[in-house]
């Protein structure tokens, strides 16, 4: 088979030209005040595609559990769930920066569960791990920043509690909740995680955090004043069904394409255009 020929079966989108993210890359485009586009990716088709769109960071999110799996929720999701699928987004990417989420049940139980598990990840291609909450698993997080595995946190709603949040709310409204994520925020910051995913929270909070969070954040459903961005690819292609949360926008809508509606994203992300504060901020 040449160059030229196509893949059986679709295969992978032709490399990007761009060369490969890396999170010195990713922190000076925060620090050039570029924005960082992420969505979720699962399978090695979408990851190409993606990539070759311009999606900085790619998420391995356990958000699978429901659009992969049809779960209501993503506390099924287990290790090798999510070990799978990193591995098919790996082979299918070329230079976005891949994230990966320890889903729940593979680290509430001791830091070396949280390294064993996070290992698994980085070996299945991975580049970054995911874990939710903050106060308990600082420990785990200088754990394992400390044996070289970078680390996104993930504040706010944090669908791994969902049972203990009482659904899917907005989180830190009162100022004692806001303080709590503040203080979670600098401990995390402090402990060396690089990256911080802002869930479902007032548009001034995140702003606040995103201020002193010497890493990166990105906002989903809080408002524009975050680093990056992140949405699940299903919901902002409008393959989702039933109602979709308030902040998602379907980029769909007017698009000729799948890949150009993800160009969309990567372009509204860019300019500050998604999200619209008015339909997405949540101001306290
Ligand atoms: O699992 C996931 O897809 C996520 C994002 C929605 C942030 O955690």
């Amino acid at each position: 088979m040449t160059d030229s020929t196509p893949a059986p079966y679709g295969g992978a989108a032709p490399a990007a030209a761009r060369k490969p993210l890396t999170l010195h890359r990713l922190r000076a485009m925060r620090d050039a005040g570029e924005k960082i586009a992420m969505l979720t990716a699962y399978d090695a088709s979408s990851a190409a595609l993606l990539d070759a769109s311009g999606v900085d960071c790619l998420l391995i999110g356990d958000s699978l559990g429901m659009v992969m799996q049809g779960h209501t929720s993503t506390l099924p999701v287990t290790l090798e769930h999510v070990a799978y699928h990193t591995a098919c987004v790996a082979r299918g990417n070329r230079s976005a920066w891949i994230v990966a989420d320890l889903p729940f049940g593979s680290y509430q139980e001791s830091v070396e569960q949280a390294v064993r598990s996070a290992v698994t990840l980085m070996q299945a291609g991975a580049q970054m791990i995911k874990l939710e909450g903050g106060g308990w698993t600082t420990p785990l997080v200088r754990a394992l920043v400390e044996r070289g595995i970078p680390v996104c946190a993930h504040l706010g709603l944090t669908p791994q509690s969902v049972h203990a949040l009482g659904g899917y709310r907005i989180q830190g409204r009162d100022a004692q909740a806001a303080a709590t994520l503040c203080t979670h925020a600098a401990e995390l910051d402090a402990a060396g995680a690089a990256m911080l995913v802002l869930e479902l929270v007032p548009s001034e909070l995140a702003a606040r955090i995103s201020a002193d969070f010497r890493g990166i954040t990105i906002g989903i459903g809080a408002g524009r004043r975050t680093h990056g961005q992140v949405l699940v690819l299903h919901d902002m292609l409008d393959l989702t069904q039933g109602p979709k949360p308030r902040f998602v926008r379907n980029f769909m809508d007017g698009a000729a394409s799948i890949a150009d509606a993800v160009c969309r994203y990567v372009r509204d992300v860019k300019s500050g255009a998604f999200p619209d504060e008015a339909r997405h901020g949540y101001v306290a």
